[in-house]
């Protein structure tokens, strides 16, 4: 039977890169003898101007009875200054409520090619590979009230976590150390939030139930600068919502572009939302020169975690490896070899997963 896919592309260089993500699925389903079927829905900018809101219910619904979700980017200057609610960033956030895909794994590894991209000593970021785990449905982004008051003087948001949030992703956190090398690095500010201290509390309890994991805490400050003079000291990261979203931006340096990195954002059925982890780009949209790989990574994610694909999702890294390996890369890259647009850095990557 074929495998539902929704493609919700978004806005900017999302329908581009988006694009890449389906000619690498075609090439999955002839070498892999599996079929896919599509369903295109809107979310974001085109959603509002399509449809008056940034999340149809035609599109959650579209997502409900998926068995997987790719999704490009949302967001853009021309919505910048339209009502609160009406936001594409809005939409995203709805879709990851409406399915409660709570755990968002965020892989950072540095493939050979790309160490001397980065900006970093190559010494420090060669072999480097962390996976952050980010709790995606609480916290700072979900907190009510929301608000200003104080006749628009003074306003609030609020940062909020149950104890069960915090257990599950936890939990999260220390499976995936176990799958890796055992070593779990919790993020927080138990120094100063009180939601951090529940967090470290919590953190030390599930510890429990994994004795051969190695549990450290780490503030948030701290985690900031020692991810990028000792990346390789980490291994898996478990944070709240907004420290793994600026964590895992900053992230993007020990690869040297956030251009190549995926996520997969997961809830506790088998539903999975795959998507690159940077924005529409609005500076590169329309120019075809965005980096296709994030998105093409994702597709991997998504074949490996929900799937239950991992040959193919070996096929499409390892070709991936290959292309840059080879000098092939989009313009975001500061690496010597060949500089090529989305499309032609797409048609190596399946030339390669051809010879694969
Ligand atoms: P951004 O991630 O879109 O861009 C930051 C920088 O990275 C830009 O210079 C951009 O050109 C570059 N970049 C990002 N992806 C790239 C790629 N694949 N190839 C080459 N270069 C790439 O962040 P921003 O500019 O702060 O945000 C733009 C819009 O995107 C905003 O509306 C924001 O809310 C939204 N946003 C959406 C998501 C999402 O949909 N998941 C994530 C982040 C930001
Ligand atoms: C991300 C983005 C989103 C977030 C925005 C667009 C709501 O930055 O996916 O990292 O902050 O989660
Ligand atoms: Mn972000």
């Amino acid at each position: 039977m074929a495998k539902k896919i929704v493609l919700l592309p978004g806005d900017g260089i999302g329908p581009e890169i988006m694009e890449s993500a389906v000619r690498v699925m075609d090439q999955i389903s002839k070498s892999f003898n599996v079929t896919f079927s599509y369903e295109t829905a809107d979310i974001g900018g085109v959603a509002v101007d399509n449809h008056h809101t940034p999340l149809p219910q035609t599109t959650i619904e579209a997502c409900k009875n998926a068995d997987s979700i790719l999704l490009g980017a949302v967001g853009g200057p021309k919505w910048d200054n339209i009502e609160v609610s009406k936001r594409p960033e809005q939409g995203l956030l709805g879709i990851r409520k409406a399915l409660n895909l709570f755990a968002n794994l965020r892989p950072i590894r540095v493939y050979k090619p790309l160490v001397h991209a980065s900006p970093l000593k190559s010494d420090r970021v060669e072999g480097a590979d962390i996976l952050i785990v980010r709790e995606l449905t609480g916290g700072l982004y979900f907190g009510t009230p929301r608000e200003r008051r104080d006749n628009g003087n003074t306003v609030v948001d609020t940062l909020q976590y149950t104890r069960e949030e915090i257990k599950r992703i936890m939990h999260i956190g220390f499976q995936s150390a176990m799958g890796r090398s055992k070593k779990l690095t919790s993020v927080d500010k138990a120094n100063v939030l009180e939601s951090s201290r529940m967090w470290r509390e919590i953190a030390e309890e599930v510890s429990k139930e994994y004795k051969e994991v190695e549990l450290e805490h780490l503030l948030v400050d701290a985690a900031a600068m020692k991810l990028i003079t000792e990346p390789k000291s980490f291994d898996t990261i478990v944070t709240e919502n907004l420290f793994g979203d600026i964590l895992s931006d900053e992230a993007s340096i020990i690869p040297g572009t956030i251009g190549v990195l995926a996520s997969a954002s997961l809830n506790d059925k088998s539903l999975g939302l795959f998507e690159p982890i940077h924005g529409s780009a609005p500076d590169i949209a329309g120019k075809g020169i965005a980096n296709p790989i994030s998105m093409i990574l994702s597709v991997a994610m998504m074949l490996q975690h929900s799937l239950s694909m991992p040959k193919a999702a070996e096929v499409i890294e390892k070709s991936v490896e290959r292309a840059l390996d080879e000098g092939y890369h989009t313009g975001d890259l500061d690496m010597d070899g060949k500089v090529l647009n989305t499309v032609e850095m797409t048609d190596k990557i399946i030339e390669f997963m051809r010879e694969e």
